[in-house]
This record gives structure tokens, sequence and C-alpha cells, in this order.
């Protein structure tokens, strides 16, 4: 192939990016997202704190501005995200409790239904596990408000748009490990009691001290055998050379030995517009070049 997003349609799956909206005038960005991506994911635009600044006064923008591109020129999107304990407004850190658990019911719902039908997968709960090794839930306002948020947060996402995947998405969880075995025995947990779930999503921001694990495509069988679908959703890799490169075709490779693997979507464009940029773990230099991680992606692809 010659485009990400051509290429990875072959196979019947997609290639994204994470957009910036405000880049979305910079033609060197544009360029390169409408020649090669096929998903687009807002960066920061449909987070809590963007959407729904005040209590229940919703601002869509910046996300209707990314769907109106994407429409516009046959991507599909994913939203990002609907309850997560980061990026949220200033009015939500004096809530706890039935407060707090209404006011992340009333988000998830009302954000849904605006973009009903113009999602393909939600990532309807962001990064609720705990690094490290006890394997369970991360310490945070909504975790606060009971154990069964997490579910409470998919059948009101189910309710709202009953046509997006609703995905759980969490970073460090690339390999077996305590954080993953966590996210799996929830998984296995809501398909045995019906709560709504289709798909988890894998960060996959790798990094010298966190590098892709050896059983990493391993790990990603044991939750499609649980039933879902697996994406590979804010992928970036730090480095450069050939560790960056074997890194990238590694991750594409496991992803396309799994039929249910479905995507990969990397955090950003350019390395200049990467969210940990000194890294430089994107695909694009910051001329819009491609770099060597590029071709070793789409020779894997
Ligand atoms: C990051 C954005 O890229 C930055 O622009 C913002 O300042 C902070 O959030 N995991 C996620 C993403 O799920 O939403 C985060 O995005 C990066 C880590």
């Amino acid at each position: 192939g010659t485009a990400l997003g051509a290429t990875a349609a072959e196979t019947g799956r997609y290639f994204g990016a994470a957009v910036a909206v405000n880049k979305l005038s910079d033609s060197v960005y544009v360029g390169i997202l409408n020649r090669e991506f096929t998903m687009v994911t807002a960066e920061n635009e449909m987070k809590w704190d963007a959407t729904e600044p005040n209590p229940n006064q919703f601002t869509y923008t910046g996300g209707d501005r990314l769907v109106s591109h994407a429409q516009a020129n046959g991507m599909r999107v994913r939203g990002h995200a609907l309850a997560w304990h980061q990026q949220q407004p200033r009015w939500t850190s004096v809530l706890s409790g039935s407060a707090l658990r209404s006011a992340m019911i009333n988000h998830v719902t009302q954000v849904a239904t605006h973009y009903r039908g113009k999602i393909y997968a939600w990532d309807v709960v962001n990064e609720a596990f705990a690094d490290g090794g006890s394997g369970g839930r991360r310490d945070s306002n909504l975790q606060r408000t009971g154990d069964d948020w997490i579910e409470a947060a998919f059948r009101a996402a189910r309710a709202a748009d009953p046509g997006a995947k609703l995905c759980y998405n969490d970073y460090y969880t690339d390999g077996q490990n305590a954080k993953s075995n966590g996210v799996y025995a929830m998984v296995q947990d809501f398909k045995a009691r019906g709560v709504p779930i289709d798909c988890v999503g894998f960060q996959s921001h790798f990094t010298g001290q966190s590098p892709v694990p050896s059983d990493h495509q391993a790990n990603l069988q044991r939750f499609v055998d649980l039933g879902v679908e697996v994406q590979i959703t804010e992928l970036d890799i730090e480095g450069s050379g050939s560790s960056q490169t074997d890194s990238y075709s590694r991750v594409v490779r496991a992803c396309l030995a799994i039929s249910r693997c479905t995507g990969i979507t990397v955090s950003g464009i350019r390395d200049t517009d990467s969210w940990r940029a000194s890294a430089t773990p994107l695909l694009f230099d910051g001329n819009g070049n491609k770099k060597a991680a590029y071709t070793s992606t789409l020779n894997a692809l």
C-alpha cells in the first residue's frame, strides 16, 4: 500500500490518529491526516472539561468540528472519553457520592446522545485501574462513588447510543500483569452478567522503561477470547532507529495476527504534535516527513 489507512483497509481494519482540532487549519497537518488516516480521535475536545465546563451546560464546538472533518473525508470517529479521573471540569471536584454519580451519568447520557450515530466506538471509561501490583481500581472521585460506577457508565452509554461500540481504555495493560489481570476480570464479569461492553482499548504508550512486552499478542488474544474486540488506541513508541522501527512493526503484526483486533490509532501525527514530544514517538517528523517508523509500520500492515 501507499498509505496507512488504505493499507489497513485491505484487511478490514482502520488506521487512525488522535487529532487536535485547532490544528485543522495547518495545511501540512491536514494533508497528512487526509492522506493517511481513516479514523480520528479527538485529542482533548470530547473530554469532560471540554464538553461540560459548567454543570449541565454542554459545548460541543471542538468535537463537532472533528466529526464534520471526519464525515467530509470518509473517516470514522472514536469518541474519547466519557468518564475519566483526569481533565474533569472544576465543578466536579466539589461533588461526591450520589451527586457526583448523577453528574457522571448525566454527562455520559448527554454527550453520547449528542453524538449518537456519529461515533464508531466510545472510550466510555478511561484509566480506571491502578498502576502497580494491586490489580485493583485506581482511587478517584468516581471510584469513591462505588465500585459499580463503571458498569453504570456503560449502561448509560448503551442507552444513549445503541449503535456505538463501547470500550474500556487503559495503559500499561499491554502484557499480562496485575493491571491487565484486573481489567480482564472486569470484562469477564461484565460479559457474565450482561453488562454492555464491546471492546477494550490498549493505549500502548511504549517507552524504554515500558517496551512492547513479549506476551503482547497473547495478552490481546486473551481479551478477544472473552468476546470483545480489541484496538490499539493511542500508540506511540519512544526512541529512534531500529528499536523504534522494530517495536512499531511488532505492534502492527500482533494486531494483524488477531482477527478481532480491528484497528490501530497513533496518538498524534508529527513528533512535534505529540503529548510527549521530547520522546519523538510518532511516525512523522516535525516537518511532516515520513520517519523510518512510518515505513516499518506500513510494511507490517
Ligand atoms: C493527553 C493529550 O494528548 C494532551 O494534549 C493533554 O494535555 C493531556 O491528555 N491518555 C489518554 C489521553 O487517554 O487522553 C491523554 O491525552 C494521554 C494519556
